[in-house]
């Protein structure tokens, strides 16, 4: 199937798959470098995202931003989105079959971003990626490959954000560093597979 930034725009504007779009101001497709090598995966839109239309940009988001410093990442750098494009009710989880409505247009998004390495982030995210019985807290710290693209899930920033023993940061901090390994591993011009195939569950 050929897909483009317009038609994946188009779809997500006019989607109506679920019911999550009946109370919402923004859709949230995700944004930044369309040929990134790295993609961070959320789980979906917060307040500050849904009135912005923009992934990321609430508390959680600064919190990535630095995260991503930390490793000499500017945002502008990376591609970031979410699993569902709409903001769940009261920032509630979203719903197996809310995940399912939305999974195309991540699927889309992988088609086009194809990237190297994926940043999964919190339970949602592996979940929708690498399955159902993804636990964050057993799974995450250690890459997973599918379909030529390197995986590492790690916690969720707002997880991080409500850490008090400071050791969900340190564990987040291991992953993120083995993220800047793998990128550094990996050769940027290495052909990249297309991968609408990567989270098919
Ligand atoms: N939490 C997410 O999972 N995604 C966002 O965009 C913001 C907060």
């Amino acid at each position: 199937m050929k897909v483009s930034w317009d038609s994946l725009n188009e779809a997500v504007a006019q989607c109506q798959r679920c019911e999550l779009c009946r109370q919402i101001h923004h859709k949230v497709p995700g944004q930044g470098n369309a040929k990134a090598r790295l993609m961070l995966i959320g789980e979906g839109p917060g307040y500050e995202e849904d009135k912005s239309g923009l992934a990321f940009v609430g508390p959680a988001g600064q919190l990535l931003t630095k995260m991503l410093a930390s490793i000499q990442l500017t945002r502008e750098e990376v591609y970031i989105c979410n699993v569902v494009k709409c903001r769940p009710p009261a920032n509630r989880v979203p719903t197996p079959d809310e995940m399912a409505a939305c999974m195309g247009y991540l699927r889309m998004q992988f088609a086009l971003v194809r990237p190297q390495v994926i940043l999964l982030l919190g339970a949602t995210a592996g979940r929708a990626v690498l399955g159902e019985s993804f636990r964050v807290t057993r799974d995450r710290g250690r890459f997973v490959i599918k379909n030529g693209v390197w995986m590492m899930p790690t916690y969720h920033p707002s997880a991080l954000l409500r850490d008090e023993t400071g050791q969900k940061k340190r564990e987040a901090w291991q992953d993120l560093l083995a993220v800047k390994a793998k990128l550094a591993e990996v050769p940027a011009g290495e052909s990249r597979r297309v991968s609408y195939g990567v989270c098919d569950q």
